[in-house]
């Protein structure tokens, strides 16, 4: 069945990967996302957020990814989490956990650092009743000129870190260090500022063989989205963070590593080419197939090249 990730956390921190955690809204997606780890043999965390609950039906989806662990068993024994992204209140935790999810996410981010705690807290005493583990966060990921232009900054302090984890109980730690969700993280024409390894480095310090989470790791890959706009697509400007520094990134306490937009980017890119390819074509199996098999690719490469989670089973 799923299991938490108790134990993903600590064969990654022992052998210096990052588990993947893939988002995952439809049957499409899943199937890719459970092929490309069970034929690189690495556990994975699959991430469901209220956006996909709302979209797809969080019956509908925690059915799915019972059957996925089903389904990649036929090919490796891979161990596989159903994780809530971006729980945003105690009550979509409980019904989460309720309902038969082996990880939580609660994000007060953006609370007060006592509301946050508070929060947290409440949520890891329920969730640890059932054995699910629970992921917070600190510190705001911000988006393009938000670190320029704000007086405040939105990096996790690593001074609240070790009164977080100790108060709250939480199982891991989502920190920000300069990424950003979506295919926009940094500004176009300028060099990509690196990642604040400082901070992850004084956070690590602080607690020592602690699992840290590391949001918006999109590469947006520049293959994808030049094969979204050469097939009808209209993107500028998408950037995201540079494969050698979540190499870097995978290597260090860092045991989870959230990739979204790149499986949206090759999603698309592989339909938009099918479609244009295929005008006559309206049979979803037609265009759905080279999505789903581009995915798979992204999947094994980012297992194998990035997150070094490849060949752990
Ligand atoms: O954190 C954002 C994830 O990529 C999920 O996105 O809320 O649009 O499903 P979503
Ligand atoms: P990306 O948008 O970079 O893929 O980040 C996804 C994420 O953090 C999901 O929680
Ligand atoms: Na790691
Ligand atoms: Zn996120």
């Amino acid at each position: 069945g799923l299991c938490n990730t108790r134990d993903m956390f600590a064969g990654a921190m022992a052998g210096k990967y990052a588990i993947p955690a893939y988002n995952f809204n439809n049957m499409e997606q899943l199937q890719a996302i459970i092929s490309g780890c069970a034929q690189s043999r690495s556990p994975v965390i699959l991430q469901v957020s209220k956006g996909a609950r709302n979209y797809a039906n969080g019956t509908l989806l925690r059915y799915m990814a019972m059957g996925a662990v089903e389904l990649a068993h036929q090919t490796a024994p891979i161990p596989i989490a159903l994780h809530l992204d971006h729980g945003d209140s105690f009550e979509l935790c409980k019904d989460c956990v309720d309902s038969g999810f082996s990880s939580v996410m609660i994000d007060g981010s953006h609370l007060s650092f006592q509301e946050n705690m508070a929060l947290t807290k409440k949520v890891v005493e329920y969730a640890h009743q059932f054995d699910v583990s629970v992921e917070g966060e600190l510190g705001v990921l911000a988006g393009i000129e938000d670190e320029v232009s704000s007086e405040v900054s939105h990096y996790t302090d690593p001074e609240e870190v070790e009164e977080f984890v100790r108060f709250t109980g939480v199982d891991s730690l989502a920190i920000s260090i300069g990424t950003s969700h979506g295919a926009f993280k940094f500004a176009p024409g300028k060099p990509v500022p690196p990642l604040r390894f400082d901070i992850l480095e004084e956070i690590e310090r602080r607690l020592p063989g602690f699992p840290i989470v590391l949001h918006g790791a999109s590469s947006v890959v520049p293959e994808y989205v030049d094969m979204i706009n050469a097939y009808g697509g209209d993107i500028k400007g998408a950037l995201g963070v540079p494969e050698e520094q979540l190499r870097r990134a995978a290597s260090s306490a860092v045991c989870k590593i959230n990739i979204d937009s790149d499986g949206r980017l090759a999603f698309t890119a592989a339909i938009r080419k099918a479609l244009a390819e295929n005008p006559a074509e309206f049979d979803p199996r037609k265009y759905l197939s080279p999505a789903r098999d581009l995915l798979v690719e992204l999947i094994k490469h980012k297992n194998r090249e990035v997150l070094g989670s490849a060949e752990r089973i």
